[in-house]
């Protein structure tokens, strides 16, 4: 298929000129002759783990330039990667080959908001902490959070359907992006931004779009739906001497917090010592955590401090004091006192993708199993690959059942990744969970899409993927199986 795609020539970076400024163009061909260099961050992607040679990378600032540029492409048969912030972790967003990169990063102005409903429409470039910032006034927040929320953009979330850290509560992008603008591959624009509740009108087009990881279109701009922002908050980092207390942690979270509860992370001991080594943090004094194997980061998001205290109080009685007579379920707790302490108990958590980073080269799994199997799971991948790696961590969404296991290699090597696959996607396929709980498949994983998906689901996503892009030139390699 790739080879009935055509290769960029000084004739198609002319003609960019022609839509574009040169200064929203990079490219090593004439008429703009720059270096190869400025262009490898935008063929790199964010572990270094996937590496692209595209030789022109474009910066729209327009739904109709991104239009103009894709009527372009679809004539001459170039194939495209839409690229947001650069920050996924399967391989989408950068260039197999030399595909031509449409970054939307000049795509970022606010276009609406309407503070009584909380319905936001924006471009699809727009950073998600930019977008939380504007909302922080209007004291509303995103619907969605994440680690990496200083550089994704909203339309890269939205094409990955991201999950992050507060879909416990909020719900799946599936339920509150309301509307999409989206660039088609031959270059006619679908215009669903709407900013309905509801509307039955048919087919939901825009949802195909929601995880499509930029294989259907480029998604321009987003209409989102925007909760009002809590009147308190509170983060209760927690230690638990095994893995096997946790379901039951989570089960009286549930009963004692009930609305109020907004996230509920955990991570393993060899995560906390990998952030805690990495930054010098520490969530909880080295004595009151002793030998704990697992912890726990809960959020509460409510409308008033004191009664949500008291919700919090009675659950950390009943960890410390179970009521039917057995053992503390945790052995040590911390609540956070203040924003800082807030924030300080979230970094720990939110920084373990970026210690692993810093530590090695991470093969990256993120999984849907059971709670029950989230520990199992990682011991078996431990088993597999302790002896060749650096280190195994899990960490995870348990609220979401989503688990990520992070391999920490000194260097990418065939042999790790085929001790890692299909052996992971065996492992979940027994328990019918998903290969990918929220990261996407991007390059990393169109081969093994059958360990989750039926053979007959895989059939008609080639015939969705042949109705929107018959000439195949949208993010070619990516999602669906050759
Ligand atoms: P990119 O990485 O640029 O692109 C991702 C995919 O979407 C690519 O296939 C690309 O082609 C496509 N795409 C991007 N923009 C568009 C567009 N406008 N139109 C069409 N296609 C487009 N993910 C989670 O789900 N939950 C997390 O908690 C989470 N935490 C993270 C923490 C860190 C530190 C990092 C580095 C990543 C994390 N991720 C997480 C993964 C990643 O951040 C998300 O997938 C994010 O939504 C990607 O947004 P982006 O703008 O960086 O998209
Ligand atoms: C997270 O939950 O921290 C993100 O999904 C990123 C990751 O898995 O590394
Ligand atoms: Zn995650």
């Amino acid at each position: 298929k790739l080879s009935t795609l055509n290769k960029l020539e000084p004739k198609d970076v002319e003609h960019f000129a022609t839509i574009l400024p040169k200064t929203s163009i990079l490219s090593t061909l004439p008429p703009i002759h720059g270096s190869a260099d400025d262009l490898d961050p935008f063929n790199s992607d964010w572990m270094g783990k996937y590496v692209g040679q595209s030789q022109c990378v474009l910066k729209p600032r327009t739904t109709e330039e991104v239009s103009k540029i894709m009527k372009w492409c679809w004539e001459r048969r170039i194939p495209v990667v839409p690229q947001g912030g650069n920050t996924g972790l399967v391989g989408g967003s950068v260039p197999i080959g030399s595909e031509v990169i449409l970054n939307l990063s000049n795509m970022n102005k606010i276009r609406t908001f309407d503070p009584i409903s909380g319905i936001l429409v924006c471009d699809a470039g727009c950073i998600l902490e930019s977008l939380s910032e504007f909302l922080d006034p209007h004291k509303h927040i995103m619907p969605l959070d994440l680690g990496a929320k200083g550089s994704c953009q909203i339309g890269g979330n939205v094409s990955t359907n991201a999950g992050g850290l507060r879909l416990l509560r909020y719900g799946s992008l599936h339920g509150t992006v309301l509307g999409l603008e989206v660039v088609l591959p031959d270059g006619r624009v679908m215009d669903q931004l709407t900013t309905l509740r509801k509307d039955n009108t048919g087919y939901d087009l825009k949802q195909l779009f929601i995880g499509a990881e930029g294989t259907l279109g480029v998604v321009t701009g987003v209409s989102i739906l925007t909760p009002a922002a809590p009147m308190a908050q509170q983060a209760i980092f927690l230690a638990l001497p095994s893995f096997a207390t946790l379901p039951k942690v989570y089960r009286a979270a549930k009963r004692h917090l009930s609305e109020i509860i907004s996230a509920f992370e955990y991570f393993d001991r060899q995560s906390y010592n990998l952030v805690s080594g990495h930054t010098g943090a520490k969530a909880l004094e080295d004595s009151e955590i002793g030998d704990s194997q697992a912890f726990v980061l809960i959020e509460t998001s409510g409308g008033d401090a004191n009664h949500d205290q008291e919700k919090v109080n009675n659950l950390l009685e009943e960890l410390y004091e179970p009521a039917d007579g057995e053992e503390a379920l945790i052995n040590s707790g911390a609540l956070s006192q203040s924003a800082d302490q807030f924030a300080s108990l979230w970094a720990f958590r939110e920084g373990i993708a970026e210690a692993a980073g810093k530590s090695g080269k991470v093969y990256k799994y993120d999984i849907s199993v059971p709670v029950s199997e989230f520990v199992n799971t990682t011991n078996r991948v431990r088993e597999r690959v302790g002896h060749k790696v650096k280190e195994v961590v899990g960490y995870g969404h348990v609220g979401d059942g989503n688990l990520h296991i992070n391999v920490i290699a000194e260097t990418y090597t065939k042999e790790i990744e085929e001790l890692l696959e299909p052996f992971i996607y065996e492992v979940v396929a027994s328990h019918r969970g998903s290969i990918s709980a929220e990261h996407g498949i991007g390059k990393m994983k169109p081969q093994h899409l059958h360990y989750s998906k039926d053979a007959v689901s895989i059939d008609l996503m080639k015939k969705i993927k042949q109705l929107f892009d018959e000439r195949g030139i949208m993010n070619p390699g990516k999602v669906v199986p050759m």
